[in-house]
């Protein structure tokens, strides 16, 4: 596959094709997941959980992201890569750029940031420096502890309304991508159809752009044992794990995935 852009990502969303995003935090997985036809490899600060073992993200740092996107770019093989910037090393515009220019120069093409619509001048500051942004909106677990836990959001029709807001500031700020979190999926597709940029969600139903898992989720591997309802084990009937990856690939590509149980 010809390396992805966003040009392409914009063109799968006008062209009603969907989105497959997926985690992977090291070179083998970034590899394996650009072969099964991954389009956008996210470099989660999930890791913080699923390798470093912490019960949040907030510890993981600006080193340990530019250490596992150097990994993901050195194996990917022409995926789009975004890799997130862990809680607090974008409090400010500036702070923002600088972090941002670890994890550019460590080989990601775009970052994400968690929040609301009160980061649209961060957004249009990174934008003007050269560093595409995708917004991570609805559950921000980097903001696990004002949310009061992991809580699917925009169930009031306040808080349904001002994610609508933000989404649409954020785009007018220059977001070139939002991905929605555990949101119900009603508002996942009103959202969706409102902003021209490409929206990615989990948890927020079939209706966005494109899907995003946590790869060790969509494998089965859980230190609890327990896998959130909006998880599908594609280990399940697959041989081995590159089959699971291209059974996922296949399953969001054909709107099979999320199937109505994965919803809120
Ligand atoms: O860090 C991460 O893996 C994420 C996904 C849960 C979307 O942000």
């Amino acid at each position: 596959m010809p390396d992805v852009t966003l040009t392409t990502l914009n063109k799968l969303k006008q062209n009603g094709e969907k989105i497959v995003c997926l985690t992977a935090y090291d070179a083998t997985f970034a590899h394996l997941e650009s072969q099964a036809g991954v389009e956008v490899i996210l470099v989660g600060d999930s890791l913080g959980m699923v390798l470093q073992g912490h019960d949040s993200t907030l510890p993981v740092t600006v080193e340990d992201m530019v250490y596992h996107t150097r990994s993901v770019r050195r194996g990917n093989a022409g995926a789009f890569i975004m890799a997130d910037l862990p809680f607090m090393s974008y409090a400010t515009p500036d702070q923002a750029i600088q972090s941002s220019a670890q994890l550019m120069r460590a080989g990601a093409h775009m970052v994400k940031i968690e929040g609301a619509g009160w980061l649209a001048p961060t957004v249009t500051s990174l934008v003007r420096n050269g560093v595409p942004v995708c917004v991570h909106l609805g559950l921000t677990p980097q903001t696990v502890n004002v949310l009061g836990g992991y809580k699917v959001q925009g169930r009031e029709e306040a808080q349904a309304r001002a994610l609508v807001d933000d989404a649409s500031a954020l785009e007018a700020a220059g977001a070139s991508m939002l991905l929605l979190e555990c949101v119900p999926s009603a508002l996942a597709d009103e959202i969706t159809r409102s902003v021209r940029v490409p929206v990615i969600g989990i948890g927020a139903g079939s209706g966005t752009d494109g899907q995003v898992l946590v790869v060790h989720d969509l494998l089965g591997l859980s230190i609890s044992g327990r896998l959130p309802k909006f998880v599908k084990n594609f280990m399940i009937g697959a041989p081995d794990v590159p089959s699971a990856l291209r059974n996922y690939v296949d399953a969001v590509k054909r709107v099979e995935f999320p199937a109505p149980e994965h919803e809120f």
